[in-house]
């Protein structure tokens, strides 16, 4: 119990007992006076006097060990703990992030990236964009009800990038999963380092306009690389180029062919993708 509480609040032994004493002698502390403060106000005689000597001790108990702990040398300590209560105590319930995916393909990353967030409390796939009505994302999407919007390239390009459909489902950040399209400058200035890509290569090799799905995998091969990966990356006005936020790589074998590679880079999309999304989201809401 005594080393749980050491790594807890990464403090040495005597630290520790130091922490512990002024624990101890501030609750005494805030117990008496507590009880010279109803004595004296006549408050202990009333009916309710132990809720008011709950009350009491509350208010004091915080003064009390912030005193007892300025001899004990833990002031410090007591100031930050305190801080931390408090905050904890009075923050607001974070509100839910919404997540939109845009893909256009089969959606095996869409797939798990829904699977991963569906008893998220703070974080919801509120809506699956695609450019592609025979798209499986979109079969995806309207099995697990989960709202989507069929684009159209003059739109996205030349007038408001949906935008307004966007706001509807108050999306606050957008994954892309497989979808080919450029982003249109109007989305990224909306959404600054609020988009992300995902790239089935190791980039900045192997990236750029034309290089998707096989075609990427094809020329990993014909370079004779010994080995590929995924690039996790913010999106900028440049296919494949933003700032590169993980990396995840598997070994070539000889006999490696397009399709295997693929099934690799699979493998660490599925693993990774959702995670990274994860830890994005929460460390927005943490700034
Ligand atoms: C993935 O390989 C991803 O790297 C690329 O497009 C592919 C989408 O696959 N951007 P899926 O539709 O999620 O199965």
């Amino acid at each position: 119990m005594f080393s749980k509480l050491q790594q807890r609040w990464k403090v040495n032994g005597l630290q520790l007992f130091l922490i512990l004493c002024t624990f101890a002698l501030g609750g005494s502390l805030c117990g008496y006076l507590a009880r010279r403060l109803l004595i004296s106000t006549g408050l202990e005689k009333n009916g309710l006097w132990v809720v008011l000597y709950i009350i009491a001790m509350t208010l004091i108990w915080p003064l009390c060990v912030l005193l007892v702990s300025i001899p004990f040398g833990q002031y410090p300590f007591f100031k930050k703990y305190l801080t931390k209560v408090w905050t904890r105590m009075t923050r607001q319930k974070s509100p839910v992030t919404h997540v939109a995916i845009f893909a256009s393909g089969a959606g095996s990353n869409a797939h798990k990236i829904i699977d991963h967030f569906q008893n998220n409390g703070a974080v919801k796939i509120s809506l699956i964009v695609c450019n592609n009505p025979q798209a499986g994302v979109l079969n995806l999407a309207a099995a697990r009800k989960i709202p989507s919007l069929l684009i159209q390239k003059k739109r996205f390009y030349e007038e408001d990038a949906y935008l307004p459909e966007l706001a509807r489902q108050h999306i606050d950040f957008i994954v892309l999963a497989g979808f080919l399209w450029k982003v249109p400058v109007t989305l990224i200035n909306k959404f600054p380092n609020k988009i992300i890509n995902i790239h089935p290569a190791l980039l900045p090799k192997y990236g750029g306009k034309g290089m998707y799905g096989d075609k990427v995998h094809e020329a990993v091969l014909a370079a004779k690389e010994k080995e590929s990966g995924i690039t996790i990356h913010y999106v900028d006005e440049i296919y494949d180029h933003g700032n590169i936020i993980q990396q995840a790589t598997c070994s070539i074998e000889e006999n490696e062919t397009p399709a295997s590679l693929a099934q690799k880079i699979h493998q660490l999309e599925h693993k990774h993708y959702p995670e990274v999304i994860s830890h994005l989201l929460q460390a927005t809401n943490n700034s």
